[in-house]
């Protein structure tokens, strides 16, 4: 593999650096029963990377009925009503292994990071982690047009940071996250398991494993 020098990370927050994703899960879980749709862990794989009303709607359209927009619009708040009361007392604890060595090892390199969730609640999030200033740029997920698997969001990072595409790792948890990723001309670092991240370049359990060497540019 030719090695490119690398100039930026490009992080997703959501089950990469903070430990949520099982928060979002059970959110859209009680909200899927409410409507009396099963939802089950392997059904949230496809959820994961995907925003709020795209996921709502994959959810919906397991059910038998149609639902209006003002509904939708309903079912959506009070999942994310629950998300919050879930998320309300997250502290630095609750960052995922490995994950602010990892913020430290791409600053300390000289390369910039970028963060590229999708979630609406990510300033929240990261306020309460304590990483908000260790991040050169933060995707805000109120000006997109696309969710991920679209690649908008990674090239939206890689903009702003100055940084060429082909010069960024983009590290995520998701399937939807990885499609987006190498639809951007990324290196997909995929976090989890490499039988879902079928995908990505390279799969590492967690952030404890990040090692910035490892990783090449085509
Ligand atoms: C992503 C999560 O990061 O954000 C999804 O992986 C979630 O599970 C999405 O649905 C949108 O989040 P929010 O906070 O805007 O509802
Ligand atoms: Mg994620």
């Amino acid at each position: 593999m030719n090695k490119q020098a690398i100039e930026a990370v490009i992080f997703d927050l959501d089950g990469v650096l903070a430990d949520t994703a099982h928060f979002h899960f059970l959110a859209w879980r009680e909200l899927a029963q409410t409507q009396g749709i099963d939802f089950d862990e392997a059904f949230n794989e496809r959820l994961k990377g995907v925003d709020r009303m795209a996921s709502l709607d994959l959810i919906l359209r397991q059910s038998s009925r149609n639902y209006t927009h003002e509904e939708k619009q309903v079912l959506a708040n009070k999942k994310n009503q629950h998300y919050q009361q879930l998320t309300a007392t997250i502290t630095p604890a609750d960052l995922l292994p490995g994950a602010r060595a990892a913020l430290e090892a791409v600053r300390s390199a000289g390369l910039k990071t970028g963060l590229a969730s999708v979630s609406k609640n990510a300033f929240f999030i990261l306020e309460r982690l304590e990483i908000r200033d260790c991040f050169d740029d933060i995707v805000d997920a109120a000006f997109l047009t696309h969710t991920k698997p679209h690649p908008e969001i990674f090239l939206t990072a890689a903009n702003h940071l100055g940084v060429d595409p082909s010069a960024c790792i983009g590290v995520e948890d998701s399937l939807a996250g990885i499609t987006s990723i190498k639809a951007a001309g990324m290196f997909a670092l995929g976090i989890g398991s490499a039988n879902v991240l079928t995908d990505a370049d390279l799969v590492i359990p967690d952030l404890r494993h990040f090692l910035l060497n490892d990783y090449a540019v085509n």
